[in-house]
């Protein structure tokens, strides 16, 4: 019998069981046309085991009347945070913008409706004027941070603060004295907090279930092609000019460890070190842009492949045009002009590639993290090793197994179905949901990432840094 008349003898149920033990087979129906297969049936769940159904959160902040906003830095971040005013309008609204970038600011003008006299081309425009919204999203360059947060405070606002909270730990600290002065609401964006799965992690935890956390062991896999995006060729790739990578990319990561652990850290140690994106492995025939290198087409990060090609990360190209051949020509464009169109071993980098930080909680409780540029993958990988059992994470899934009954709890919720879930899995728009209910009821414990706790996990980013570069173990 024919594989077609095999299939079609079956049930569509039944068949697509046997496809799927059917190499490269496709499933047609008679004319030919692809068979719809309902897959949206439940799998049977292993035995001994049980899914954690904790549901997923409505993203919308509901209010007595609508948090206002200035937007402080119109790119990427500020307006993932803005987006979330057009869908509840009824929760936040845009009234203000600063960016010295035309483009950026006369988009968020327009997409939100801004006044011209609240439209500024730099940060410090804002604040000669009488304060004129609740809050202000301060979304600028690492190094425009604490400037900005601590004019805004001085002037009335409540903040929401992209992370880094700032450049030093003494900066971090004058932001929380500040905040404290002023009596006023700071939410840092450590963003990963507020996605359903960390919050599922964290209630698990808190509910007893692992018993006594002894250790944790967190990776965040950076991958090539974002390392080489952003910490090699992009706006992250000088430590000194913004933060090192401890702190511009894993922040959150320390964040998170020492959120799920509850307890203060004490010591840390840190290895690690730029070896890979340097000249010494530039490959024969590189020259400084990818366009005219010999080794172009054998290079997984040549920036024709990953912006021309793949079309990965276009966000920070502005006014791209819809149609493709004249969006190829305006990306090859700025490849030629920008930093994004040069070879990864010739840039002016100095961020690790790979960094191995080692932190010692309360009660000796011990954490490793590691975050590594060179993976084909991401979505942080977090283990967790308690007195009662453990969980094994991909920031997807978990699972939990309790150790007496060899009983496995899976969390695995779809987060598709949840509006905004491409940020940071939905942890972006749940951030500004608690900030606007933070900012509406004036009580900063809608937000766990306070300025408080977020300023403890910078501060473990800095003294690691301090304990890589100085090769010593720093207490803290
Ligand atoms: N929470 C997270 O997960 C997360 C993720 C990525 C980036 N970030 C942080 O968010 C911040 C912004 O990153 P981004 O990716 O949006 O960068 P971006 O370059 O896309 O946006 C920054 C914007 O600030 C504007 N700007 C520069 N100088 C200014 C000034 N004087 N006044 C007002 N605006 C000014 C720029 O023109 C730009 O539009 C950075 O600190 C970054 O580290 C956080």
């Amino acid at each position: 019998m024919e594989r077609r008349d095999f299939l079609k003898s079956l049930g569509v149920g039944a068949a697509a069981i046997a496809l799927e033990s059917l190499p490269g087979a496709s499933l047609m129906d008679a004319a030919n046309n692809p068979l719809l297969i309902d897959d949206s049936a439940e799998k049977p769940l292993p035995k001994n085991t049980e899914k954690l159904a904790f549901g997923l959160p409505d993203q919308e902040a509901v209010v007595s009347r609508p948090v206002t906003a200035i937007v402080i830095g119109a790119g990427s971040r500020g307006s993932v945070y803005a987006a979330y005013s057009a869908q509840y309008n009824r929760a936040l609204r845009i009234v203000g913008v600063a960016d010295p970038n035309p483009i950026r600011r006369q988009q968020m003008a327009q997409a939100y409706g801004i006044a011209p006299e609240h439209q500024f081309s730099d940060w410090s425009e804002v604040f000669r004027l009488s304060p004129f919204a609740d809050a202000v999203i301060i979304a600028t360059p690492d190094n425009l941070h604490y400037q900005p947060c601590m004019r805004a405070l001085a002037a009335g606002y409540d903040v929401l603060l992209e992370k880094p909270i700032a450049q030093t730990a003494k900066e971090c600290t004058d932001i929380l004295r500040q905040a404290r002065k002023y009596g006023r609401i700071v939410g840092v964006c450590h963003v990963l907090r507020y996605a359903p799965y960390f919050r599922a992690l964290k209630r698990v935890i808190d509910e007893g279930r692992v018993g006594k956390i002894l250790s944790v062991q967190h990776l965040e896999p950076v991958r090539f092609h974002h390392m080489a995006h952003s910490y090699v060729r992009g706006n992250w790739h000088s430590a000194k000019d913004t933060t090192p990578i401890i702190i511009a990319k894993a922040c959150h990561d320390l964040d998170i460890v020492r959120w799920l652990l509850d307890k203060p850290c004490k010591k840390v140690s840190a290895f690690g070190s730029l070896d890979f994106f340097t000249r010494a492995n530039e490959p024969q025939g590189a020259t400084d842009r990818c366009f005219d290198c010999a080794a172009e087409k054998q290079c997984p990060f040549s920036a024709l492949k990953i912006y021309e090609r793949e079309h990965k990360y276009l966000y920070v190209f502005d006014a791209l045009p819809k149609e493709r051949a004249a969006k190829d020509a305006k990306i090859r464009e700025y490849l030629r002009t920008t930093d994004y169109g040069r070879c990864v071993f010739r840039c002016k980098n100095d961020q690790c590639d790979h960094y191995v930080c080692n932190l010692e909680f309360e009660d000796h409780v011990t954490a490793s993290l590691q975050v590594e540029a060179l993976t084909s993958y991401g979505g942080r990988k977090t283990r967790i090793m308690g007195s009662k059992a453990d969980i094994v994470g991909d920031m997807q899934t978990f699972t939990l197994t309790d150790f007496l009954t060899g009983r496995k709890y899976i969390w695995d919720e779809d987060i598709s179905k949840l509006p905004g879930y491409e940020g940071h899995a939905g942890g972006d728009w749940g951030i500004v949901k608690d900030f606007v209910l933070a900012v509406a009821n004036h009580d900063e414990k809608y937000l766990s990432s306070t300025i408080d706790v977020s300023v403890e996990s910078h501060v473990m980013g800095f003294r690691a840094e301090e304990a890589r570069l100085r090769n010593k173990i720093v207490k803290l």
